[in-house]
């Protein structure tokens, strides 16, 4: 039976013995053709973001995807350097293959699992995790190692979509719906069923202050939302 807590109110997934990114490489070239599909909030949360941005910071993003969001503020801000991961080789190749010919050099993208293989000592004034940490097993857990990698005063900066807030009376057969598309593979798993409160409430219990919450206008299960560490 799926666990049910304040935070997140069941586990829609088939259990796997580490993060699998089969899914995420058989639909990398038609993820990476896709339109943001609203791109005022898109814009809006970019330059959020770059409000807390200076040069000679370290910016990491996990789960970058095909690089988009790393590529714009990379543009943007070539004083600061960009690492963005995704475990996905195919993500990682195309986002690779956007960068030849931008000539950035403050941007690199790495093939890796979002908390592993992170090294010793290095510290970022930013993590960036756009539309992931539903998607990562113990993602509490990848909160409290972010948070020790996070300068003291740095950000950690998260949206995703919070299926735990849809309506009680649809939840079973969505819920039916992704354990049957992850049986054949046409779903990610594991997905958590965050709640937007609960979600909140794990950040401040890790110590971090919440300084942004924001969403987009009427979708109130896809909260933006900037906490930074204590100075
Ligand atoms: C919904 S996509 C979001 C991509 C991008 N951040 C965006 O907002 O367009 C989720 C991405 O997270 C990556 N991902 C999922 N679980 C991961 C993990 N445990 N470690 C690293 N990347 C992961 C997938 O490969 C995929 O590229």
């Amino acid at each position: 039976m799926p666990q049910y807590t304040s935070v997140e109110t069941a586990h829609w997934a088939l259990h796997m013995p580490q993060p699998n990114p089969q899914f995420w490489n058989n639909i990398a070239a038609k993820y990476a053709l896709r339109p943001v599909s609203d791109v005022a909030s898109y814009e809006y949360k970019l330059a959020r973001i770059g409000q807390y941005l200076e040069d000679g910071m370290v910016v990491l993003e996990m789960g970058c995807g095909t690089g988009s969001v790393a590529i714009k503020l990379a543009q943007q801000f070539p004083g600061v350097r960009f690492v963005a991961e995704d475990y996905s080789e195919e993500m990682i190749h195309i986002a690779q293959h956007k960068l030849v010919n931008l000539g950035l050099s403050n941007l690199t993208f790495h093939c890796r699992c979002a908390g592993q293989e992170w090294q010793d000592g290095k510290v970022f004034d930013m993590v960036i995790a756009m539309n992931l940490i539903h998607l990562v097993p113990d993602w509490q857990e990848l909160l409290e190692q972010v948070i020790k990698k996070l300068k003291p005063g740095g950000w950690w900066v998260s949206s995703q979509f919070c299926l735990g807030e849809i309506s009680l009376a649809i939840r079973p057969a969505i819920g039916l719906v992704l354990a049957l598309g992850q049986l054949l593979g046409k779903i990610p798993a594991p997905i958590h069923f965050l709640k937007v409160q609960g979600y909140r409430d794990v950040i401040q219990a890790k110590g971090l202050l919440i300084k942004y919450d924001w969403h987009p206008q009427g979708r109130a299960k896809v909260p933006f939302i900037m906490a930074q560490k204590p100075t």
